[in-house]
């Protein structure tokens, strides 16, 4: 995710103040920087690919000076990571800078209206068509707010902007549609950032902008204005605006916690954005039909990662094979070796990695590479070694995870492993377009479904919670509901140190039942592919077993127990949509595996035993 910062005061050089902030932005994760400033009758700026202390160094950002300036960090979409496509983008004229975070989903229907009216678009991003749609609107517009509208009204996308105006030399424009964004509100002095933690050296009193809102900062006024449903904007009153103004009482560091008590819990409720993030940030990428080409031309997909990564390519496998009809090996990362032997010259492997530094991925690669074979990496982190060492690369978008438990991360590998998977689909002629685009319509609506599991989870772990009592649970799936079965288990496991057990629930019979006993917890994770999942709960609650079904509302299963000995956890619905399940059905083992590590006292940012990334064998 990048990051945007701007400050205005009265008299004093903003450019060291904006380095800070983007500082404090740059645990985003980001490819390139930018700064720009208004100093007098001009707007001067500098900006380049790659981290902020060596492009700064190499562009001495420090010689700029100005007290009013924009700042950003960039996690490119549209247009490759080089010095032209940093930002902040200019207009024709120059009056005009433009920061972005987010995507201009008709970005190419604008790019020819605006090249055929004569304007020089030197860039190849979404974002430089901004600064030209304003340039154009301010030619037909009273003031500068009405420019402004009436460009927003023209961009169909996700924004948090932050605009320099050259002929309003002290003020900042601000617009905000699904990326974050936060006024800062100082004495003498205001703020614009994507995240507290740039803004809370300035200031501890913040308004969290909201979807539609747009308007101006200055050092010692700001406006808020809200755009209307079918055109129009209209003017937020003192009273409105005061109660949006809150006074956050936490550190910097603190801050970065969102004021959640844990990483972990801040990184769930992320979720929905992340997941969004590496929708919108995927959705217009070509790297996905090519990736989808390359797949499809290959002999045999092998899968490969580890832990919860491992989890996310088991869902991948099973999409395939419903959707693409295409079979595909998940192997454990550290199990490659055992196997690689078998490599074939036209196999391909494909490795999942959010940090794209596990050893044992790392390795399960070099295997593949040394047999041939050719290497699709699926990771977070941008310039990682896994990307290094691939041919080929696809991004998550879900920002840095701090806690070591995963939990933002794999749903955000799931959302591109199933776009990936739909396009794979439509490639192998098992989808045509309108219904590949049909299942990538329902994955735009995943961040809505994560938020409403949540909130449906939050209701029910209460009473879960006194289920762990025993030291040890199953967590049972059959078809795409194993992965989430492991995961959850995983969850448990890795934060709260009690046991839990996952395994296919068809394989009860052939041993793993003889555990259960009255009691006994047993969750059974029933997904719209694998209905006969309820026969399963069946028996399980014949051993006087306490079974918890977790499933979409609507999913409807053949369940004749007597209801009372089964309990049921009912998750949104998914209209039986395969891909929408494991975002529904993870959210309740995310939040339960946290509430259960809290009650028992331990912290679950930093799990005995665990790192965050495991860089030995
Ligand atoms: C999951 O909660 C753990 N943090 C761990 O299993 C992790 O998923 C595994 O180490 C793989 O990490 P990676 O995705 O960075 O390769
Ligand atoms: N879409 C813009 C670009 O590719 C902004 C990306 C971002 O959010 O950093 O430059």
């Amino acid at each position: 995710m990048c990051g945007i910062i701007g400050i205005t005061n009265k008299k004093c050089n903003v450019v060291d103040k904006l380095i800070i902030g983007l500082q404090r932005l740059e645990y985003r994760g980001y490819d390139s920087v930018g700064i720009a400033v208004i100093n007098g009758d001009s707007i001067n700026f500098k900006k380049g690919a790659g981290d902020l202390d060596t492009v700064m160094k190499r562009l001495s950002f420090t010689d700029l000076s100005g007290s009013t300036g924009i700042a950003h960090t960039r996690w490119a979409t549209h247009g490759g990571v080089n010095d032209i496509n940093a930002h902040p983008h200019m207009d024709c004229t120059g009056d005009i800078a433009v920061v972005h975070n987010g995507v201009i989903r008709n970005f190419a229907s604008l790019k020819l209206e605006l090249e055929s009216k004569g304007h020089k678009i030197k860039s190849e991003t979404d974002t430089e068509l901004f600064a030209h749609l304003l340039e154009d609107e301010e030619k037909k517009s009273a003031t500068f707010i009405e420019a402004l509208a009436k460009a927003l009204a023209r961009i169909d996308g996700t924004y948090s902007f932050a605009i320099l105006y050259k002929k309003d030399p002290d003020k900042i424009y601000f617009a905000k549609m699904r990326s974050p964004l936060i006024i800062g509100v100082g004495e003498n002095i205001k703020a614009i950032a994507s995240d507290l933690p740039a803004l809370l050296d300035m200031t501890k009193t913040v308004i969290l902008l909201e979807d539609g809102e747009f308007g101006y900062i200055s050092p010692t006024n700001f406006e808020i204005y809200k755009l209307l449903p079918g055109g129009g904007y209209k003017k937020l009153n003192l009273e409105q605006i005061t109660l949006k103004v809150k006074t956050v009482e936490l550190t910097p560091e603190a801050a970065s916690k969102g004021g959640y008590q844990h990483f972990m819990i801040k990184e769930i409720y992320e979720q929905p954005n992340a997941i969004r993030e590496t929708f919108e940030g995927n959705i217009e990428d070509p790297a996905l039909s090519k990736a989808a080409e390359i797949i499809s031309s290959s002999n045999r997909i092998f899968l490969t990662a580890a832990g919860t990564s491992y989890h996310a390519s088991l869902v991948f496998s099973k999409i395939l094979a419903k959707r693409a009809k295409l079979f595909s090996y998940p192997i454990i990362s550290s199990e490659m070796s055992y196997v690689s032997s078998t490599f074939q010259k036209d196999d391909l492997l494909i490795a999942v990695s959010q940090s794209g530094e596990t050893y044992d991925t790392l390795q399960a690669i070099r295997d593949a590479k040394k047999n041939g074979v050719k290497v699709i990496a699926i990771t977070n982190v941008l310039g990682s070694a896994i990307v290094r060492e691939s041919d080929f690369s696809l991004y998550t978008r879900a920002g840095p995870e701090i806690g070591v438990a995963a939990t933002k991360t794999f749903l955000s590998q799931i959302m591109l492993l199933e776009m990936l998977s739909a396009f794979i689909s439509h490639e192998r002629k098992e989808l045509d377009k309108n219904e590949r685009n049909k299942i990538l319509d329902y994955l735009r609506y995943a961040p809505n479904l994560i938020q409403s599991s949540l909130e449906a989870s939050d209701t029910l772990i209460p009473a879960l919670l006194n289920l762990h009592k025993k030291n040890s649970s199953y967590i049972l799936g059959r078809g795409l509901g194993v992965a989430i079965a492991m995961e959850g288990a995983l969850k448990i496991k890795e934060i709260t140190y009690l046991h839990a057990e996952s395994y296919p629930a068809g394989e009860s019979k052939h041993g793993p039942i003889a555990l259960v006993e009255k009691d006994f917890p047993v969750y059974i994770v029933s997904t719209s592919d694998a209905p006969e999942i309820a026969g399963n709960a069946i028996e399980m609650a014949a051993r006087n077993a306490k079974v918890i079904v977790v499933k979409p509302a609507d999913l409807k299963l053949e369940l004749k127990e007597d209801r009372k000995s089964i309990y049921f956890a009912d998750m949104p619905p998914s209209n039986s949509i395969i891909e929408l399940e494991p975002f529904i059905l993870t959210p309740l083992f995310q939040l339960l595996s946290y509430r259960l590590a809290v009650e028992r006292g331990y912290n679950p940012d930093k799990p005995r035993n665990l790192a965050k990334t495991v860089t030995v064998e």
